[in-house]
């Protein structure tokens, strides 16, 4: 009787051992989407460094000059001699409603950074932040050296903190190549091309090695233009190896593209890794597109009641593409642990901070026009350093 009782008890718990591996199998690959592994990201309530005013205090220096071995040629304003580099660089960012220190403290940053590593990916403009990064951090590491390694285009490895911060270059961040046209007749002798872009598919230069980096910062915005694929060269946007019908637009493919990339860095990239996405770097060129002799030999900021003038895309002005491009950012890192690094609207400011004319080399403005899209170094991009770096440091510190 009790060995009857205990084999039907013992069935009973096998099938329900077996229900519940079922029920369980149903709901893992809920668990395992990238949608509902964005988990909600409760964010220290920190003041909103992204709001505020510049304002001019002539004791402001920033940290490096012409000197720093990380620098780029064309972005070194002061070895260029761009005019009023002293004047660019005595405005600090007061944010509205707290303090930042005006400069970070690049020893305290890097003990706290101590074995751990700093990835950029992206296009020119995380350069030109990247830059600024490592001439700072290189103040308290002056044995800091050039690192290249794992694809990176441009880095700094800081052997006293054995620390490393790089750069890898990948301007759509997904995949993308050029595919030459096939000949419809023998008379066609120059097919169109295209440029086939894989929306699900993270380009080759960063994909493999985000695990290498406790800090990931993203970007990608410059590319998205008819200047970099015009009509005869377009992009052709493919997902699963397919072209996507009917053709998308070049910001609807962005959309799909951030999309896609955001799902892959949520399914990929592990959790304990700090993620941030740097909004769109705004333009000032004024009176013209950059062909079109559109310049910025400003010497001060604008005013604030200036900048819906220059930026908002109802005006239908030059430089209307960065409020554009970070609707697109904002909508699709919603709901992912990814911070966003709002630098847009401090930036919109500094009209004055771009080398303009000042490329070092003599025929670069005829042939390119003035550079109003990159930024001096010193410059604007060291204040995104600061509020990068104090936003790391509140999140390393609050572990
Ligand atoms: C700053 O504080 C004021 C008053 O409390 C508030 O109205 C405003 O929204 C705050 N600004 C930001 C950017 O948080
Ligand atoms: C340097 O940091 C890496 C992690 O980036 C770690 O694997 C390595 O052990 C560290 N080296 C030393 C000497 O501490
Ligand atoms: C730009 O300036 C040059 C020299 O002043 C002039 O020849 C050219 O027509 C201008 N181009 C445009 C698009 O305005």
């Amino acid at each position: 009787m009790a060995s009857k009782l205990s084999s039907t008890i013992f069935i009973w718990l096998i099938l329900l051992t077996v229900l519940l591996l079922y029920f369980y199998s149903l709901i893992l690959p809920f668990y395992s989407t990238p949608k509902s592994s964005k988990i909600s990201f409760k964010q220290p309530q920190l003041c909103n460094f992204f709001k505020g005013k510049w304002i001019q205090d002539p004791n402001h220096k920033p940290l490096y000059d012409e000197t720093c071995p990380f620098h780029r040629n064309s972005w070194n304003c002061l070895k260029n001699q761009r005019e009023n580099m002293g004047n660019i660089n005595s405005w600090k960012w007061v944010p509205e409603n707290c303090s930042i220190s005006s400069h970070i403290d690049p020893f305290k940053f890097l003990e706290l950074m101590r074995n751990k590593n700093i990835g950029f990916v992206g296009d020119s403009l995380n350069e030109n932040f990247i830059v600024s990064f490592l001439c700072i951090l290189r103040v308290a590491d002056n044995g800091a050296k050039k690192w290249k390694k794992k694809g990176a285009w441009r880095g700094g490895y800081f052997p006293k903190f054995n620390v490393t911060v790089a750069y890898h270059r990948a301007v759509l961040l997904a995949k993308y190549q050029w595919q030459p046209g096939i000949a419809k007749s023998s008379s066609d002798r120059e097919p169109n091309g295209v440029y086939r872009v894989d929306v699900d598919t993270p380009a080759e230069d960063w994909v493999e090695v985000t695990k290498f980096y406790n800090v990931l910062v993203f970007n990608t915005g410059h590319w998205w233009g008819i200047d970099k694929f015009p009509k005869e060269k377009p992009l052709v946007f493919y997902l699963k190896g397919q072209p996507i019908v009917p053709p998308l637009g070049i910001f609807e493919g962005l959309k799909v593209v951030l999309d896609n990339i955001v799902s892959h860095i949520q399914r990929e990239v592990p959790r304990e890794t700090l993620k941030f996405w740097r909004m769109q770097s705004p333009r000032h060129f004024y009176g013209g597109e950059w062909n079109e002799n559109g310049s910025c030999l400003f010497n001060k900021p604008l005013e604030e009641s200036q900048l819906d003038r220059w930026f908002d895309p109802s005006n239908q002005g030059v430089n209307k593409e960065a409020r554009q491009v970070n609707q697109l950012i904002e909508a699709a890192v919603q709901d992912t642990d990814i911070q966003l690094l709002d630098i847009t609207h401090l930036s919109e400011f500094r009209a004055d901070g771009h080398p303009a004319i000042w490329l070092g080399k003599k025929d670069a403005v005829a042939i390119w026009g003035q550079d109003c899209l990159h930024w001096c170094l010193p410059g604007v991009p060291d204040t995104w350093v600061n509020i990068l770096s104090a936003l790391i440091t509140s999140k390393l510190e609050s572990e």
